[in-house]
């Protein structure tokens, strides 16, 4: 019974595609202009969300490595979390100077320097203020929706 039922959706999934629509996946090399096909891959790289996304992602590994004292492994996240707001810059430069003045000249490098004294004090603080600072461009940026809390579990399969 539900060897008939796959098989008859099947062959109703191929007469579909063969009479109305494609099931290939080139869609940028069958994009005939070149204009074209930057323009779709603008869209697919998306803009400063997906670059938050990341962020994100990163600030939960960050959390608990500097939880952990794994230091390089906080070290590593905090440059990535740096370079992912960079590139979502780069996408939005509407999000420059907020993302310049609330994060990539001011608490960025507060939090380093933390991070490369290993300081665990010094850490906490900018730690809090990283919290802080995350909030007030959301504020700023006008998605005070978007709360950034202490990361309740880890995401990763890393340590
Ligand atoms: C430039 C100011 C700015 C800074 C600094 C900033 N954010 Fe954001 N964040 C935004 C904006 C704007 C959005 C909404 C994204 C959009 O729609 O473009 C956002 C969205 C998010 C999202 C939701 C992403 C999604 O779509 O699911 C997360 C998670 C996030 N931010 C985390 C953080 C964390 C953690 C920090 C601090 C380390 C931070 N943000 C710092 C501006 C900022």
């Amino acid at each position: 019974m539900r060897l008939i039922l796959i098989l008859t959706l099947l062959s109703l999934n191929y007469t579909v595609a063969q009479n109305s629509y494609s099931t290939k996946s080139n869609w940028l090399i069958d994009t005939n202009s070149s204009e074209e096909k930057f323009k779709k891959i603008e869209k697919q790289l998306r803009g400063f969300d997906l670059a938050m996304v990341e962020v994100g992602y990163r600030f939960n590994s960050f959390y608990f490595a500097i939880k952990d004292k794994n230091y390089p492994l906080a070290n590593y996240q905090w440059d990535k979390i740096k370079k992912a707001m960079e590139n979502g810059v780069q996408r939005r430069p509407k999000r420059e100077s907020s993302s310049k003045a609330m994060f990539l000249d001011t608490q960025y490098k507060s939090m380093k320097i933390a991070l490369d004294k290993k300081d665990d004090k010094l850490i906490a603080k900018e730690y809090q203020q990283t919290k802080q600072v995350c909030n007030a461009c959301h504020v700023a940026e006008r998605v005070p929706f978007i709360d950034v809390i202490d990361p309740q579990y880890r995401w990763q399969p890393i340590k």
